[in-house]
């Protein structure tokens, strides 16, 4: 097949970038994903045929060319914004998205009360995207997943792919200085639920899309 096609007709949904967890007009909880693995992916995927749907975090990219890029700010808007997209036959669920987020936001911004030194916020778990793409009927082909470890990597990443019953995830070992988060640079393991593993990298966030998009196409009956 000529290059630029082989995943033509095929349509692709991408999540990417951290999300913001608002706690009142000026102040939110957000993380450190830059948000680009994820348009790596989106852009590798379109230049291969693909029919993409990126839903993005707040970041500070451009938008991939061939791309249909939605964005949006809080967990609860990714998680709706990437269900509206489905049915799809892949998706990759490469944002950071939020586990917790404060119960309520205020209307008005937090002022500091005299006398007291501490400010108790409540948090409340935020939906996991991943599991219920996984769970969705009809459920994309393949579903793909990331997998942010400080330690022991592996073993949480396997515990991962089947908690959420994802096909593929792919593993990196983040709060290490050149890789993950912030970084241009990454090595990945990816883990398949049939007992498959594969280490890409460390090279650019650019090429490893490359290389998980060949694993994906691989698998994508
Ligand atoms: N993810 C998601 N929705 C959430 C949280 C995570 O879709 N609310 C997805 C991410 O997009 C990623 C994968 O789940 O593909 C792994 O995220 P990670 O933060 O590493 O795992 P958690 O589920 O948060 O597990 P833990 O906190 O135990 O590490």
């Amino acid at each position: 097949m000529m290059a630029g096609t082989v995943l033509s007709g095929r349509r692709f949904v991408v999540s990417a970038g951290p999300t913001y967890e608002d706690i009142d007009p000026v102040r939110f909880i957000g993380n450190r994903s830059s948000g680009k693995m994820g348009f790596a992916l989106a852009a590798a995927a379109a230049r291969r045929g693909a029919d993409v749907v990126l839903v993005a975090g707040p970041v500070h990219l451009d938008s991939p060319a061939d791309v249909r890029r939605i964005d949006v700010r809080s967990a609860a808007q990714l998680h709706a914004a990437v269900l509206a997209a489905l049915p799809a036959d892949c998706y990759i669920g490469a944002a950071a998205v939020a586990d917790w987020t404060p119960r309520a936001v205020a209307a008005h911004k937090l002022k500091k009360t005299d006398g007291t030194d501490a400010l108790a916020l409540e948090l409340v778990r935020t939906a996991d995207v991943l599991a219920d793409v996984a769970s969705h009927r009809p459920r994309p082909r393949l579903v793909v997943g990331f997998a942010a470890e400080t330690d022991d990597v592996e073993r949480h990443a396997r515990a991962k792919l089947e908690r959420k019953g994802v096909d593929l995830i792919a593993a990196n070992r983040v709060g290490i200085a050149g890789s993950g988060f912030e970084s241009d640079d990454n090595t990945l393991v990816v883990h398949a639920a049939d007992g498959f593993a594969r280490t890409l990298g460390p090279a650019p966030k650019t090429q490893l899309a490359d290389a998980l998009l060949d694993l994906i196409q691989e698998r994508l009956p």
